[in-house]
């Protein structure tokens, strides 16, 4: 097996998203444009894998090393002065050894393996490049066959003929070369172009010069489509989610909307789980077997357990136990871990809270900075006051406590195991394990008050 590395070119600024960031930062389906392209390289046995980055390059090359690791090797392309340009900066640092390179750009987030792997599968020995057919193929490279079909040369748009601009053929930026006839192309680019740039596509004109065509792999326009603009972005994205969706489905997964069902492709459903309509899910969410998502609900790096219900949520950074309710309308936030079969009912927000198995926060609280035992049971509109305005305090509550409706917890506080608060009370001290605690203003009770009123405004 010939040993194979990869430069991918990611150098450029991307003028038509603009955008202040680099073109390959911009994230479609929860992964940077690079960081799909550098996942899919990772499903392929590479011997080496090398970033050519220029704009923004410190954070191009971060991004790089997050997704591909440390071993990946980048190369700083001060001057943009075209793609193979990129390819001549990016050659000295291929490993010795390697005795082919994969060309690909840092722009195609739809491309998959088995697009890839077509090009590695041809038996030319120069190598092959990815073409496709377009209905509009303004501003793409043509390709150019003799009348034996083969590859001769790749016109760019721009200094294309009108003949040539019939060409719907299209160059999709895609090449596995020889190395040396790589390295012997590059060397010998002149800018003489419209452009004034330092072409890769002159490599098909060169090899074909030598006889040792390129083969031109024709493939569907979708895995290949570059993205230019945030339109092209949004489409990618959508064709990503769909994707997804598919797969998931295929799975074992019940998506009841594919078309108001986001999943980014970073996050994982197990089979037996359930995505209602207009559901978004990000980040590193998992969703176990048996489980209910949605409606309307935007889960982002949040785990839920097999046969959890969550519905109408805002979630992030929480840990949903198996057989735990959240919904309708519940906000939690980082830190919140709810036990197997606890309860975030509606209007509950929680942060940094801990609450134990079987607890049940049903209706409008806001627990913060908390740790509740098992089965406790916290009323309506209870609050944690943990912060003071200069620091955020603990509350603990224990094991079958029962807090009463509209309870205001002034943290730091603890209330013991089996402990009762009375509703409507402001509990700022600590409660001893199975005692009663009250704070609460006498009530006055005045009769026939109110059928007085009413005969004074009435008469
Ligand atoms: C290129 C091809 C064109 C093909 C099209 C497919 C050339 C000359 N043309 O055109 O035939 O149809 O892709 O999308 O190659 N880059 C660098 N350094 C540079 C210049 C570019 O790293 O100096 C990177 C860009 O960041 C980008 C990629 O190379 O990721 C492609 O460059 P771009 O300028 O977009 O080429 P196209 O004009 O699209
Ligand atoms: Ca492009």
């Amino acid at each position: 097996m010939p040993t194979t590395a990869a430069i991918v070119l990611a150098a450029g600024l991307g003028t038509r998203m603009r955008s202040g960031r680099a073109k390959v930062l911009h994230e479609v389906a929860g992964r940077t444009l690079l960081g799909h392209i550098l996942t899919v390289l990772g499903d392929l046995s590479l011997h080496q894998v090398v970033v050519v980055v220029g704009h923004q390059g410190d954070e191009v090359a971060a991004e790089a090393r997050r997704v591909a690791g440390d071993d990946v090797t980048i190369v700083e392309q001060v001057e943009q002065r075209g793609t193979g340009h990129a390819v001549l900066t990016a050659l000295p640092f291929v490993a010795e050894g390697v005795d082919r390179v994969l060309v690909l750009p840092g722009d195609t987030p739809l491309v998959t393996a088995e697009v890839l792997a077509s090009l590695v599968a041809s038996t030319s020995s120069a190598g092959a490049l990815l073409t496709t057919h377009l209905d509009d193929p303004t501003g793409y490279g043509r390709l150019l066959r003799d009348h034996d079909g083969r590859a001769i040369q790749i016109v760019e748009h721009g200094d294309a003929t009108d003949d040539q601009r019939l060409v719907g053929e299209v160059n999709a930026g895609m090449y596995l070369v020889a190395r040396d006839l790589l390295a012997a192309a590059v060397e010998s680019l002149d800018d003489g172009n419209a452009q004034g740039e330092l072409y890769l596509t002159d490599l098909v004109g060169h090899a074909a010069r030598a006889g040792n065509h390129l083969e031109a792999v024709v493939v569907d326009p979708q895995p290949v489509l570059g993205i230019n603009d945030r339109a092209q972005l949004a489409e990618a994205g959508a064709i990503l989610n769909r994707r997804h969706l598919e797969r998931l489905m295929r799975d074992g997964v019940t998506v009841v909307d594919p078309a108001t069902t986001r999943v980014d492709v970073t996050v994982s459903c197990e089979p037996d789980s359930t995505l209602l309509p207009g559901t978004l899910l990000q980040g590193t969410t998992t969703v176990a077997a048996g489980a209910t998502v949605g409606p309307y609900s935007h889960l982002v790096d949040t785990s839920v357990g097999a046969d959890a219900v969550v519905r109408f949520a805002v979630t992030q950074g929480a840990v949903i136990g198996a057989l735990a309710t959240v919904g309708p309308y519940t906000y939690l936030r980082p830190g919140t871990v709810l036990g197997r079969g606890a309860k975030a009912g509606g209007f509950v927000e929680m942060k940094q809270a801990d609450v134990g198995d079987g607890s049940k926060v049903p209706h409008l609280s806001y627990i913060g900075d908390a740790t509740i035992g098992r089965d406790v049971n916290v009323g309506a509109g209870t609050v944690t006051c943990n912060y003071d305005g200069f620091n955020k305090h603990r509350t603990e509550i224990g094991d079958g406590a029962f807090i009463g409706s509209d309870t205001m917890l002034v943290a730091p506080v603890t209330i013991g195991a089996g402990a009762v608060t009375a509703a409507g009370s402001a509990i700022a001290h600590d409660v001893p394990d199975d005692a009663l605690a009250i704070e609460r203003s006498p009530q006055v009770t005045k009769e026939g008050w109110a059928a007085d009123r009413r005969e004074r405004t009435d008469g």
